[in-house]
Protein backbone atom coordinates (compact mmCIF):
# COMPACT_ATOMS: atom_id res chain seq x y z
CA UNK A 1 0.00 0.00 0.00
CA UNK A 2 2.91 2.82 0.82
CA UNK A 3 4.95 1.11 -2.18
CA UNK A 4 2.43 2.65 -4.77
CA UNK A 5 2.94 6.01 -2.63
CA UNK A 6 7.02 5.98 -2.45
CA UNK A 7 7.34 6.73 -6.04
CA UNK A 8 5.86 10.25 -5.24
CA UNK A 9 8.47 10.85 -2.94
CA UNK A 10 11.29 11.87 -6.13
CA UNK A 11 12.72 15.22 -5.74
CA UNK A 12 12.54 15.05 -2.27
CA UNK A 13 14.01 11.52 -1.07
CA UNK A 14 17.36 14.17 0.38
CA UNK A 15 15.19 15.86 2.46
CA UNK A 16 13.29 12.79 3.63
CA UNK A 17 16.03 11.46 5.33
CA UNK A 18 18.04 14.51 6.24
CA UNK A 19 14.98 15.25 8.46
CA UNK A 20 15.24 12.63 10.58
CA UNK A 21 18.92 13.10 10.85
CA UNK A 22 19.05 16.60 11.92
CA UNK A 23 15.73 15.58 14.57
CA UNK A 24 18.46 13.05 16.07
CA UNK A 25 21.41 15.82 16.25
CA UNK A 26 18.29 18.17 18.20
CA UNK A 27 17.78 15.42 20.54
CA UNK A 28 21.27 14.52 21.26
CA UNK A 29 21.57 18.18 22.30
CA UNK A 30 18.77 17.85 24.09
CA UNK A 31 20.25 14.83 26.08
CA UNK A 32 23.69 17.26 26.31
CA UNK A 33 22.23 20.05 28.00
CA UNK A 34 20.71 18.70 30.98
CA UNK A 35 23.60 16.88 31.80
CA UNK A 36 25.94 20.00 31.45
CA UNK A 37 23.67 22.01 32.92
CA UNK A 38 23.47 19.45 36.03
CA UNK A 39 27.32 19.46 36.31
CA UNK A 40 27.42 22.79 36.67
CA UNK A 41 24.86 22.72 39.55
CA UNK A 42 27.14 20.00 41.13
CA UNK A 43 30.66 22.07 40.27
CA UNK A 44 28.63 25.13 41.90
CA UNK A 45 27.40 23.03 45.03
CA UNK A 46 31.21 21.51 45.99
CA UNK A 47 32.37 24.84 45.74
CA UNK A 48 29.61 25.85 48.38
CA UNK A 49 30.65 23.23 50.57
CA UNK A 50 34.39 24.07 50.15
CA UNK A 51 35.26 20.55 48.04
CA UNK A 52 36.27 22.79 45.02
CA UNK A 53 37.26 26.12 44.14
CA UNK A 54 35.53 28.29 42.39
CA UNK A 55 37.19 29.17 38.96
CA UNK A 56 35.15 31.88 36.84
CA UNK A 57 36.78 30.00 33.46
CA UNK A 58 35.37 26.84 34.71
CA UNK A 59 31.44 28.28 34.94
CA UNK A 60 32.38 30.09 31.40
CA UNK A 61 33.40 26.78 29.78
CA UNK A 62 30.41 25.68 30.92
CA UNK A 63 28.08 28.13 30.26
CA UNK A 64 29.80 28.31 27.00
CA UNK A 65 28.84 24.42 26.15
CA UNK A 66 25.43 25.18 26.72
CA UNK A 67 25.22 28.15 24.97
CA UNK A 68 27.01 26.39 22.08
CA UNK A 69 24.95 23.32 22.24
CA UNK A 70 21.54 25.25 22.34
CA UNK A 71 22.60 26.46 19.56
CA UNK A 72 23.06 23.57 17.56
CA UNK A 73 19.70 22.00 18.76
CA UNK A 74 17.98 25.12 17.51
CA UNK A 75 19.94 25.17 14.18
CA UNK A 76 18.75 21.78 14.27
CA UNK A 77 15.22 22.20 14.93
CA UNK A 78 14.70 24.79 12.24
CA UNK A 79 16.51 23.20 9.31
CA UNK A 80 14.38 19.99 10.46
CA UNK A 81 11.10 21.74 10.58
CA UNK A 82 11.42 23.34 7.16
CA UNK A 83 12.97 20.33 5.70
CA UNK A 84 9.74 18.26 6.86
CA UNK A 85 7.59 21.08 5.99
CA UNK A 86 9.20 21.32 2.21
CA UNK A 87 9.58 17.53 2.14
CA UNK A 88 5.31 17.24 2.99
CA UNK A 89 4.58 19.63 0.86
CA UNK A 90 6.46 18.81 -2.75
CA UNK A 91 5.07 14.80 -1.37
CA UNK A 92 1.75 15.95 -1.43
CA UNK A 93 2.37 18.33 -4.66
CA UNK A 94 3.43 14.90 -6.62
CA UNK A 95 0.72 12.62 -5.11
CA UNK A 96 -1.81 14.81 -6.68
CA UNK A 97 -0.41 14.91 -9.68
CA UNK A 98 0.39 11.23 -10.46
CA UNK A 99 -3.06 10.71 -9.01
CA UNK A 100 -4.39 13.09 -11.68
CA UNK A 101 -2.35 11.96 -14.34
CA UNK A 102 -3.35 8.05 -13.72
CA UNK A 103 -7.34 9.24 -13.51
CA UNK A 104 -6.11 10.53 -17.16
CA UNK A 105 -5.30 6.69 -17.98
CA UNK A 106 -8.73 5.44 -16.65
CA UNK A 107 -11.21 3.61 -18.92
CA UNK A 108 -14.95 4.44 -19.12
CA UNK A 109 -15.24 1.24 -16.83
CA UNK A 110 -12.77 2.57 -14.26
CA UNK A 111 -14.30 6.01 -14.03
CA UNK A 112 -17.88 4.05 -13.60
CA UNK A 113 -16.36 2.27 -10.24
CA UNK A 114 -14.98 5.46 -8.53
CA UNK A 115 -17.67 8.26 -8.03
CA UNK A 116 -16.32 11.69 -8.94
CA UNK A 117 -16.91 13.20 -5.27
CA UNK A 118 -14.68 9.96 -4.10
CA UNK A 119 -12.17 11.36 -6.48
CA UNK A 120 -12.16 14.40 -5.66
CA UNK A 121 -11.78 13.73 -1.66
CA UNK A 122 -9.06 11.28 -2.46
CA UNK A 123 -6.91 14.13 -4.56
CA UNK A 124 -8.38 16.86 -1.61
CA UNK A 125 -8.47 15.27 1.89
CA UNK A 126 -7.02 11.88 1.72
CA UNK A 127 -3.49 13.72 0.23
CA UNK A 128 -3.94 16.34 2.80
CA UNK A 129 -4.10 13.67 5.76
CA UNK A 130 -1.13 11.89 4.30
CA UNK A 131 1.03 15.20 3.89
CA UNK A 132 0.50 15.97 7.95
CA UNK A 133 1.14 12.23 9.02
CA UNK A 134 3.76 11.94 6.72
CA UNK A 135 5.24 15.69 8.10
CA UNK A 136 4.57 14.57 11.68
CA UNK A 137 6.20 11.03 11.10
CA UNK A 138 9.53 12.22 9.72
CA UNK A 139 10.14 14.56 12.40
CA UNK A 140 8.83 12.85 15.49
CA UNK A 141 9.14 9.10 14.63
CA UNK A 142 12.91 8.84 14.84
CA UNK A 143 13.82 11.64 17.40
CA UNK A 144 11.46 10.90 20.01
CA UNK A 145 12.32 7.32 20.54
CA UNK A 146 16.04 8.35 20.38
CA UNK A 147 15.64 11.36 22.98
CA UNK A 148 13.36 8.18 24.52
CA UNK A 149 16.75 5.84 24.40
CA UNK A 150 18.99 8.06 25.46
CA UNK A 151 17.24 9.84 28.33
CA UNK A 152 16.69 5.91 30.08
CA UNK A 153 20.12 5.50 29.33
CA UNK A 154 21.54 8.22 31.36
CA UNK A 155 19.30 8.06 33.97
CA UNK A 156 20.35 4.94 34.57
CA UNK A 157 23.47 5.64 34.95
CA UNK A 158 22.94 8.78 37.42
CA UNK A 159 20.18 6.54 39.94
CA UNK A 160 18.16 2.90 39.15
CA UNK A 161 15.87 3.28 41.64
CA UNK A 162 14.68 6.88 40.22
CA UNK A 163 14.81 6.11 36.82
CA UNK A 164 12.78 3.04 37.36
CA UNK A 165 10.36 4.92 38.38
CA UNK A 166 9.75 7.00 36.10
CA UNK A 167 10.18 4.71 33.12
CA UNK A 168 7.16 2.59 34.86
CA UNK A 169 5.34 6.02 34.89
CA UNK A 170 5.73 6.48 31.11
CA UNK A 171 4.57 2.87 30.54
CA UNK A 172 1.40 3.82 32.29
CA UNK A 173 0.92 6.71 30.43
CA UNK A 174 1.78 5.17 26.99
CA UNK A 175 -0.82 2.05 27.80
CA UNK A 176 -3.15 5.45 29.46
CA UNK A 177 -2.63 7.00 25.97
CA UNK A 178 -3.26 4.37 23.53
CA UNK A 179 -6.44 3.12 25.41
CA UNK A 180 -7.64 6.85 24.41
CA UNK A 181 -5.95 6.38 20.98
CA UNK A 182 -8.08 3.47 20.11
CA UNK A 183 -11.36 4.93 21.02
CA UNK A 184 -10.38 7.66 19.03
CA UNK A 185 -9.24 6.52 15.77
CA UNK A 186 -12.71 4.98 14.68
CA UNK A 187 -14.81 8.27 15.11
CA UNK A 188 -11.91 9.95 12.94
CA UNK A 189 -12.13 7.66 10.40
CA UNK A 190 -15.99 7.25 10.11
CA UNK A 191 -15.57 11.47 10.33
CA UNK A 192 -13.31 10.93 6.84
CA UNK A 193 -15.90 9.00 5.35
CA UNK A 194 -18.57 11.11 6.13
CA UNK A 195 -16.34 13.73 3.92
CA UNK A 196 -16.78 11.36 0.93
CA UNK A 197 -20.69 12.19 1.45
CA UNK A 198 -20.21 15.47 2.02
CA UNK A 199 -18.39 16.51 -1.20
CA UNK A 200 -20.39 14.71 -3.10
CA UNK A 201 -23.70 16.70 -2.27
CA UNK A 202 -21.61 19.83 -2.74
CA UNK A 203 -19.96 18.51 -6.08
CA UNK A 204 -23.44 16.92 -7.26
CA UNK A 205 -25.93 20.28 -6.32
CA UNK A 206 -23.34 22.62 -7.73
CA UNK A 207 -22.95 21.04 -10.98
CA UNK A 208 -26.64 20.88 -11.35
CA UNK A 209 -27.25 23.82 -9.92
CA UNK A 210 -29.69 25.24 -12.71
CA UNK A 211 -31.35 22.01 -12.53
CA UNK A 212 -32.14 22.32 -8.65
CA UNK A 213 -33.06 26.26 -9.43
CA UNK A 214 -35.64 24.98 -12.31
CA UNK A 215 -37.38 22.50 -9.86
CA UNK A 216 -37.37 25.11 -6.78
CA UNK A 217 -35.40 21.85 -4.88
CA UNK A 218 -33.31 24.79 -2.62
CA UNK A 219 -34.70 24.23 0.60
CA UNK A 220 -34.15 20.26 0.00
CA UNK A 221 -30.66 20.50 -1.39
CA UNK A 222 -30.14 22.73 1.60
CA UNK A 223 -31.48 19.60 3.89
CA UNK A 224 -29.26 17.35 2.39
CA UNK A 225 -25.97 19.26 3.14
CA UNK A 226 -27.22 19.59 7.16
CA UNK A 227 -27.28 16.10 7.39
CA UNK A 228 -23.87 15.88 5.51
CA UNK A 229 -22.14 18.63 7.75
CA UNK A 230 -23.92 17.50 10.60
CA UNK A 231 -22.14 13.75 10.41
CA UNK A 232 -19.13 15.46 10.03
CA UNK A 233 -19.81 17.35 13.12
CA UNK A 234 -21.41 14.89 15.88
CA UNK A 235 -18.33 12.36 14.81
CA UNK A 236 -15.84 15.27 15.25
CA UNK A 237 -17.52 16.40 18.55
CA UNK A 238 -17.67 12.77 19.18
CA UNK A 239 -13.70 12.10 18.61
CA UNK A 240 -12.68 15.06 20.32
CA UNK A 241 -15.14 14.56 23.77
CA UNK A 242 -12.75 11.44 24.37
CA UNK A 243 -9.39 13.25 23.24
CA UNK A 244 -10.11 16.60 25.97
CA UNK A 245 -9.67 13.65 28.86
CA UNK A 246 -6.33 13.14 27.39
CA UNK A 247 -4.44 16.44 28.15
CA UNK A 248 -5.59 16.73 32.20
CA UNK A 249 -4.85 12.80 32.48
CA UNK A 250 -1.27 13.33 31.16
CA UNK A 251 -0.67 16.49 33.15
CA UNK A 252 -1.31 14.63 36.39
CA UNK A 253 0.42 11.90 35.45
CA UNK A 254 3.86 14.06 34.79
CA UNK A 255 3.37 16.25 37.40
CA UNK A 256 2.65 13.45 39.85
CA UNK A 257 5.80 11.93 38.69
CA UNK A 258 7.74 15.00 39.36
CA UNK A 259 6.98 15.10 42.59
CA UNK A 260 8.05 11.53 43.41
CA UNK A 261 10.96 12.20 42.19
CA UNK A 262 11.71 15.22 43.62
CA UNK A 263 10.26 13.51 47.66
CA UNK A 264 12.44 10.80 47.10
CA UNK A 265 15.31 12.82 45.05
CA UNK A 266 15.29 15.16 47.70
CA UNK A 267 15.43 12.40 50.77
CA UNK A 268 18.45 11.23 48.49
CA UNK A 269 20.53 14.32 48.56
CA UNK A 270 19.72 15.02 52.50
CA UNK A 271 21.15 11.31 53.18
CA UNK A 272 24.15 12.54 51.26
CA UNK A 273 23.73 9.94 48.57
CA UNK A 274 22.64 12.05 45.29
CA UNK A 275 24.04 15.27 44.05
CA UNK A 276 21.87 17.92 43.63
CA UNK A 277 22.86 18.46 39.91
CA UNK A 278 21.88 15.06 39.31
CA UNK A 279 18.56 15.33 40.52
CA UNK A 280 18.34 18.10 37.82
CA UNK A 281 19.09 16.04 35.38
CA UNK A 282 17.15 13.66 36.19
CA UNK A 283 14.25 16.38 36.46
CA UNK A 284 14.74 16.57 32.54
CA UNK A 285 15.05 12.97 31.30
CA UNK A 286 12.30 12.34 32.88
CA UNK A 287 10.09 14.94 31.19
CA UNK A 288 11.58 14.10 28.02
CA UNK A 289 11.03 10.52 28.42
CA UNK A 290 6.99 11.24 29.39
CA UNK A 291 7.04 13.52 26.34
CA UNK A 292 8.77 11.89 23.92
CA UNK A 293 6.08 8.81 25.00
CA UNK A 294 3.47 11.43 24.22
CA UNK A 295 4.71 12.35 20.73
CA UNK A 296 5.32 8.66 19.55
CA UNK A 297 1.88 7.68 20.43
CA UNK A 298 0.77 11.13 18.83
CA UNK A 299 2.30 9.94 15.57
CA UNK A 300 0.88 6.33 16.02
CA UNK A 301 -2.53 8.15 15.93
CA UNK A 302 -1.86 9.92 12.63
CA UNK A 303 -0.25 7.33 10.68
CA UNK A 304 -3.25 5.19 12.27
CA UNK A 305 -5.80 8.01 11.47
CA UNK A 306 -4.25 8.60 7.69
CA UNK A 307 -4.14 4.66 7.02
CA UNK A 308 -7.54 5.48 5.53
CA UNK A 309 -6.32 8.07 3.41
CA UNK A 310 -3.11 6.19 2.33
CA UNK A 311 -4.90 3.33 1.35
CA UNK A 312 -7.91 5.28 -0.48
CA UNK A 313 -5.15 7.06 -2.44
CA UNK A 314 -3.08 4.10 -3.24
CA UNK A 315 -6.77 2.49 -4.97
CA UNK A 316 -6.63 5.26 -7.09
CA UNK A 317 -3.06 4.64 -7.91
CA UNK A 318 -2.75 0.79 -7.92
CA UNK A 319 -6.79 1.11 -10.45
CA UNK A 320 -5.40 -0.64 -13.44
CA UNK A 321 -6.82 0.72 -16.44
CA UNK A 322 -9.15 -2.37 -17.37
CA UNK A 323 -8.08 -1.05 -21.23
CA UNK A 324 -4.61 -0.88 -22.51
CA UNK A 325 -2.65 -0.99 -25.43
CA UNK A 326 -1.60 -4.55 -27.07
CA UNK A 327 1.94 -5.26 -27.31
CA UNK A 328 2.54 -4.10 -31.02
CA UNK A 329 -0.24 -1.59 -31.47
CA UNK A 330 -1.50 -0.98 -34.91
CA UNK A 331 -1.54 2.89 -35.27
CA UNK A 332 -2.89 3.01 -38.80
CA UNK A 333 -6.52 3.07 -39.60
CA UNK A 334 -6.66 2.16 -42.97
CA UNK A 335 -10.43 2.52 -43.50
CA UNK A 336 -12.92 3.42 -42.08
CA UNK A 337 -15.26 0.01 -42.39
CA UNK A 338 -16.68 -1.50 -39.27
CA UNK A 339 -17.43 -5.18 -38.70
CA UNK A 340 -19.50 -6.46 -35.69
CA UNK A 341 -19.17 -10.32 -35.45
CA UNK A 342 -21.15 -12.11 -32.86
CA UNK A 343 -20.76 -9.51 -29.96
CA UNK A 344 -21.97 -9.90 -26.53
CA UNK A 345 -21.04 -7.48 -24.22
CA UNK A 346 -22.26 -6.19 -20.79
CA UNK A 347 -21.20 -3.28 -18.20
CA UNK A 348 -19.87 -5.47 -15.04
CA UNK A 349 -18.36 -9.06 -15.80
CA UNK A 350 -20.72 -10.42 -13.47
CA UNK A 351 -23.30 -8.76 -14.90
CA UNK A 352 -26.39 -11.60 -15.33
CA UNK A 353 -27.63 -10.29 -18.57
CA UNK A 354 -26.24 -9.02 -21.84
CA UNK A 355 -26.75 -5.13 -22.73
CA UNK A 356 -25.90 -6.41 -25.99
CA UNK A 357 -26.33 -9.73 -27.78
CA UNK A 358 -25.41 -11.21 -30.71
CA UNK A 359 -24.76 -7.96 -32.88
CA UNK A 360 -23.40 -9.31 -35.87
CA UNK A 361 -23.53 -6.66 -38.76
CA UNK A 362 -20.27 -4.93 -41.40
CA UNK A 363 -20.58 -1.37 -42.28
CA UNK A 364 -18.40 -0.41 -45.95
CA UNK A 365 -15.67 2.55 -45.84
CA UNK A 366 -18.23 5.93 -46.71
CA UNK A 367 -21.70 4.31 -45.93
CA UNK A 368 -24.20 6.31 -43.59
CA UNK A 369 -25.81 3.92 -41.58
CA UNK A 370 -28.77 4.80 -39.01
CA UNK A 371 -29.50 3.50 -35.93
CA UNK A 372 -33.25 3.38 -34.64
CA UNK A 373 -34.37 1.81 -31.48
CA UNK A 374 -36.38 2.64 -28.11
CA UNK A 375 -34.67 4.24 -25.09
CA UNK A 376 -32.44 1.93 -23.58
CA UNK A 377 -32.30 -0.76 -26.26
CA UNK A 378 -28.71 -0.03 -26.23
CA UNK A 379 -27.82 2.07 -28.79
CA UNK A 380 -25.15 3.90 -27.15
CA UNK A 381 -23.45 1.19 -26.02
CA UNK A 382 -23.05 -0.17 -29.44
CA UNK A 383 -21.10 2.74 -30.49
CA UNK A 384 -19.10 3.05 -27.48
CA UNK A 385 -17.25 -0.26 -28.32
CA UNK A 386 -16.33 1.12 -31.76
CA UNK A 387 -13.46 3.48 -30.33
CA UNK A 388 -13.23 1.12 -27.61
CA UNK A 389 -14.07 2.73 -25.00
CA UNK A 390 -14.85 -0.64 -23.75
CA UNK A 391 -14.05 -3.90 -24.53
CA UNK A 392 -16.13 -6.43 -25.80
CA UNK A 393 -17.09 -9.72 -23.88
CA UNK A 394 -17.31 -12.18 -26.86
CA UNK A 395 -17.02 -11.78 -30.02
CA UNK A 396 -14.92 -9.09 -31.79
CA UNK A 397 -15.02 -5.63 -33.38
CA UNK A 398 -13.12 -4.98 -36.89
CA UNK A 399 -12.36 -1.01 -37.74
CA UNK A 400 -10.53 -0.89 -41.29
CA UNK A 401 -10.49 -4.67 -40.94
CA UNK A 402 -7.98 -4.91 -37.54
CA UNK A 403 -9.62 -5.82 -34.59
CA UNK A 404 -10.13 -2.75 -32.47
CA UNK A 405 -7.75 -4.55 -29.61
CA UNK A 406 -5.13 -4.25 -31.82
CA UNK A 407 -5.11 -0.84 -32.32
CA UNK A 408 -3.13 1.75 -30.64
CA UNK A 409 -6.00 3.49 -28.71
CA UNK A 410 -5.20 6.92 -29.27
CA UNK A 411 -4.42 6.22 -33.49
CA UNK A 412 -8.03 4.64 -32.96
CA UNK A 413 -9.93 6.86 -31.32
CA UNK A 414 -8.28 9.71 -33.79
CA UNK A 415 -10.01 7.98 -36.50
CA UNK A 416 -13.57 7.75 -34.66
CA UNK A 417 -14.80 11.02 -33.64
CA UNK A 418 -18.23 10.25 -31.37
CA UNK A 419 -20.41 13.03 -30.85
CA UNK A 420 -21.54 11.98 -26.84
CA UNK A 421 -25.07 11.79 -26.27
CA UNK A 422 -24.20 13.81 -23.28
CA UNK A 423 -22.77 16.76 -24.92
CA UNK A 424 -20.14 18.71 -23.18
CA UNK A 425 -18.30 21.93 -24.02
CA UNK A 426 -15.85 23.68 -21.64
CA UNK A 427 -15.30 26.94 -20.46
CA UNK A 428 -12.92 29.08 -23.05
CA UNK A 429 -13.67 30.58 -26.53
CA UNK A 430 -15.81 29.13 -29.29
CA UNK A 431 -12.46 28.56 -31.17
CA UNK A 432 -10.62 27.55 -28.37
CA UNK A 433 -13.37 24.42 -27.81
CA UNK A 434 -13.56 23.41 -31.07
CA UNK A 435 -9.39 23.29 -31.38
CA UNK A 436 -10.10 20.64 -28.97
CA UNK A 437 -10.57 18.32 -32.07
CA UNK A 438 -7.73 19.65 -33.59
CA UNK A 439 -5.36 21.85 -31.88
CA UNK A 440 -3.63 22.62 -35.21
CA UNK A 441 -6.71 23.51 -37.08
CA UNK A 442 -6.15 27.20 -39.32
CA UNK A 443 -9.03 29.78 -38.70
CA UNK A 444 -9.99 28.57 -41.68
CA UNK A 445 -10.62 24.68 -40.99
CA UNK A 446 -12.56 26.45 -38.33
CA UNK A 447 -14.62 27.94 -39.95
CA UNK A 448 -15.46 25.37 -42.79
CA UNK A 449 -16.61 23.00 -39.98
CA UNK A 450 -18.59 25.63 -38.41
CA UNK A 451 -20.34 25.88 -41.59
CA UNK A 452 -20.75 22.32 -42.26
CA UNK A 453 -22.40 22.06 -38.94
CA UNK A 454 -24.77 24.58 -39.55
CA UNK A 455 -22.86 26.47 -36.90
CA UNK A 456 -21.71 29.71 -38.63
CA UNK A 457 -25.14 31.34 -39.04
CA UNK A 458 -25.59 31.67 -35.14
CA UNK A 459 -21.73 32.47 -34.30
CA UNK A 460 -21.93 35.65 -37.05
CA UNK A 461 -24.72 36.82 -35.12
CA UNK A 462 -22.87 36.39 -32.01
CA UNK A 463 -20.65 40.19 -31.90
CA UNK A 464 -17.36 38.57 -29.84
CA UNK A 465 -17.88 35.43 -32.98
CA UNK A 466 -15.15 32.86 -32.22
CA UNK A 467 -14.18 34.77 -29.77
CA UNK A 468 -17.43 34.40 -27.55
CA UNK A 469 -16.75 32.40 -24.35
CA UNK A 470 -19.27 30.09 -23.41
CA UNK A 471 -18.57 29.78 -19.97
CA UNK A 472 -18.41 26.65 -17.94
CA UNK A 473 -19.80 23.49 -19.43
CA UNK A 474 -21.12 25.96 -22.30
CA UNK A 475 -23.51 27.50 -20.17
CA UNK A 476 -23.54 30.65 -22.56
CA UNK A 477 -25.65 28.67 -25.68
CA UNK A 478 -28.75 26.93 -27.07
CA UNK A 479 -28.89 23.26 -26.52
CA UNK A 480 -29.32 23.25 -30.39
CA UNK A 481 -25.77 25.70 -31.03
CA UNK A 482 -24.52 23.35 -28.18
CA UNK A 483 -24.83 20.16 -30.06
CA UNK A 484 -23.69 21.76 -33.47
CA UNK A 485 -20.67 22.89 -31.65
CA UNK A 486 -19.91 19.38 -30.81
CA UNK A 487 -20.25 18.18 -34.28
CA UNK A 488 -18.28 21.04 -35.55
CA UNK A 489 -15.40 20.32 -33.20
CA UNK A 490 -15.60 16.80 -34.07
CA UNK A 491 -15.69 17.51 -37.86
CA UNK A 492 -12.37 19.25 -37.38
CA UNK A 493 -10.71 15.27 -36.30
CA UNK A 494 -10.89 14.78 -40.12
CA UNK A 495 -12.07 11.21 -38.51
CA UNK A 496 -12.62 8.44 -40.66
CA UNK A 497 -15.48 7.21 -39.08
CA UNK A 498 -18.12 9.75 -37.23
CA UNK A 499 -20.59 9.12 -35.02
CA UNK A 500 -23.80 11.05 -33.95
CA UNK A 501 -25.20 9.85 -31.00
CA UNK A 502 -28.42 11.78 -31.18
CA UNK A 503 -26.10 14.90 -31.93
CA UNK A 504 -29.03 16.55 -33.76
CA UNK A 505 -32.35 15.90 -30.95
CA UNK A 506 -32.44 19.56 -30.39
CA UNK A 507 -32.06 20.62 -34.14
CA UNK A 508 -34.61 21.68 -35.86
CA UNK A 509 -35.36 19.38 -38.66
CA UNK A 510 -34.08 21.59 -41.55
CA UNK A 511 -31.32 22.31 -39.95
CA UNK A 512 -30.83 18.47 -38.88
CA UNK A 513 -31.48 17.94 -43.11
CA UNK A 514 -28.96 20.78 -43.87
CA UNK A 515 -25.90 18.70 -41.80
CA UNK A 516 -26.79 15.50 -42.96
CA UNK A 517 -26.38 16.89 -46.83
CA UNK A 518 -23.43 19.28 -46.44
CA UNK A 519 -21.65 15.83 -44.77
CA UNK A 520 -22.53 13.69 -47.68
CA UNK A 521 -21.20 16.53 -50.09
CA UNK A 522 -18.24 17.74 -48.39
CA UNK A 523 -17.00 14.17 -46.45
CA UNK A 524 -18.65 11.50 -49.25
CA UNK A 525 -15.84 9.18 -47.75
CA UNK A 526 -16.03 9.48 -44.10
CA UNK A 527 -18.56 6.60 -42.69
CA UNK A 528 -21.34 8.14 -41.26
CA UNK A 529 -23.09 6.00 -37.89
CA UNK A 530 -26.33 8.25 -37.23
CA UNK A 531 -28.67 7.16 -33.92
CA UNK A 532 -31.44 9.13 -34.03
CA UNK A 533 -34.94 8.93 -32.54
CA UNK A 534 -37.31 10.98 -35.64
CA UNK A 535 -36.87 8.62 -38.87
CA UNK A 536 -36.69 11.23 -40.99
CA UNK A 537 -33.06 11.91 -39.50
CA UNK A 538 -31.97 8.00 -40.87
CA UNK A 539 -34.57 7.60 -43.66
CA UNK A 540 -32.08 8.04 -46.61
CA UNK A 541 -29.32 6.43 -44.90
CA UNK A 542 -27.94 3.22 -47.02
CA UNK A 543 -28.89 0.98 -44.21
CA UNK A 544 -30.73 1.38 -41.13
CA UNK A 545 -30.09 -0.77 -38.09
CA UNK A 546 -33.42 -1.38 -35.74
CA UNK A 547 -32.35 -2.23 -32.28
CA UNK A 548 -34.87 -3.98 -29.31
CA UNK A 549 -33.62 -4.96 -26.23
CA UNK A 550 -29.42 -5.02 -27.08
CA UNK A 551 -30.39 -7.14 -30.26
CA UNK A 552 -30.78 -6.18 -34.09
CA UNK A 553 -33.85 -7.26 -34.83
CA UNK A 554 -33.82 -5.26 -38.49
CA UNK A 555 -31.45 -4.13 -41.07
CA UNK A 556 -32.19 -2.42 -44.33
CA UNK A 557 -32.84 0.71 -46.18
CA UNK A 558 -36.36 2.22 -45.26
CA UNK A 559 -38.21 1.29 -47.87
CA UNK A 560 -37.03 -2.60 -47.07
CA UNK A 561 -37.56 -2.01 -43.36
CA UNK A 562 -41.17 -0.60 -43.67
CA UNK A 563 -41.77 -4.24 -44.86
CA UNK A 564 -39.95 -6.38 -43.00
CA UNK A 565 -39.62 -4.77 -39.45
CA UNK A 566 -42.85 -4.47 -37.70
CA UNK A 567 -40.87 -2.20 -35.17
CA UNK A 568 -39.85 0.10 -37.78
CA UNK A 569 -43.06 0.48 -39.43
CA UNK A 570 -45.30 1.38 -36.22
CA UNK A 571 -42.46 3.81 -35.56
CA UNK A 572 -42.69 5.65 -38.70
CA UNK A 573 -46.45 5.39 -38.80
CA UNK A 574 -46.62 7.08 -35.02
CA UNK A 575 -44.11 10.04 -35.92
CA UNK A 576 -46.13 9.95 -39.55
CA UNK A 577 -49.62 10.27 -38.12
CA UNK A 578 -47.95 11.50 -35.05
CA UNK A 579 -47.88 14.99 -37.30
CA UNK A 580 -44.69 15.45 -37.79
CA UNK A 581 -44.57 17.68 -40.76
CA UNK A 582 -40.88 17.22 -41.10
CA UNK A 583 -41.02 13.61 -41.28
CA UNK A 584 -43.85 13.69 -43.82
CA UNK A 585 -41.63 15.81 -45.84
N1 LIG B 1 -22.17 3.14 -17.73
C1 LIG B 1 -23.13 2.20 -17.59
N2 LIG B 1 -23.02 1.27 -16.61
C2 LIG B 1 -23.97 0.33 -16.45
N3 LIG B 1 -25.05 0.20 -17.23
C3 LIG B 1 -25.23 1.08 -18.21
C4 LIG B 1 -24.27 2.13 -18.45
N4 LIG B 1 -24.70 2.86 -19.50
C5 LIG B 1 -25.85 2.29 -19.91
N5 LIG B 1 -26.18 1.23 -19.15
C6 LIG B 1 -27.35 0.34 -19.33
O1 LIG B 1 -27.26 -0.25 -20.61
C7 LIG B 1 -28.53 -0.30 -21.25
C8 LIG B 1 -28.44 0.36 -22.63
O2 LIG B 1 -28.16 1.73 -22.46
P1 LIG B 1 -27.84 2.70 -23.68
O3 LIG B 1 -27.40 3.98 -23.12
O4 LIG B 1 -26.92 2.02 -24.60
O5 LIG B 1 -29.26 2.83 -24.36
P2 LIG B 1 -29.70 3.77 -25.56
O6 LIG B 1 -30.32 2.89 -26.56
O7 LIG B 1 -28.59 4.62 -25.98
O8 LIG B 1 -30.84 4.62 -24.87
P3 LIG B 1 -31.27 6.15 -25.20
O9 LIG B 1 -32.08 6.12 -26.44
O10 LIG B 1 -32.10 6.50 -24.02
O11 LIG B 1 -30.05 6.94 -25.32
C9 LIG B 1 -29.48 0.40 -20.32
O12 LIG B 1 -30.25 -0.61 -19.67
C10 LIG B 1 -28.64 1.12 -19.32
O13 LIG B 1 -29.22 1.09 -18.06
MG1 LIG C 1 -28.21 6.57 -25.92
Amino acid sequence: MVKSLTPSLRGYRALTILTPLVMIGEAVMEIVIPFVMGDLINYLNDCLDGLDTMQMSQVLLFGGAMLLCAFFSLLCGVLGGKFASTASAGFAKNLRRDMYAKIQTYSFANIDKFSTASLVTRLTTDVTNTQNAFQMCIRMLVRAPVLFIFATVMSYQIHVGLASMFIAAAIVLGIVVAIVLIKVVPYFRTMFKKYDSLNAVVQEDLTAIRVVKSYVRESYEIEKMKHATGEVYEYSVKAEKILNYLMPVIQVVINLTMVLLLFFGGRLIIAGNLQIGDLSKLLSYCAQILTGVIMVAMCLNFISMSRGSVERIAEVLDEKPSLSNPAEPVTEVKDGSVEFDHVDFAYRADAEKNVLSDITFSIRSGETVGIIGGTGSAKTTLVSLIPRLYDVKSGSIKVGGVDVRDYDMEALRNQVAVVLQKNVLFSGSISENLRWGNENATDEEIREAASLAQASEFIRDIPEGFDYDLGQGGVNVSGGQKQRLCIARALLKNPKILIFDDSTSAVDTKTDALIRAGLKKHAPEVTKIIIAQRIASVQESDRIIVMDEGRIVGIGTHEELLKTSDIYREVYESQVKGGDEDAQK
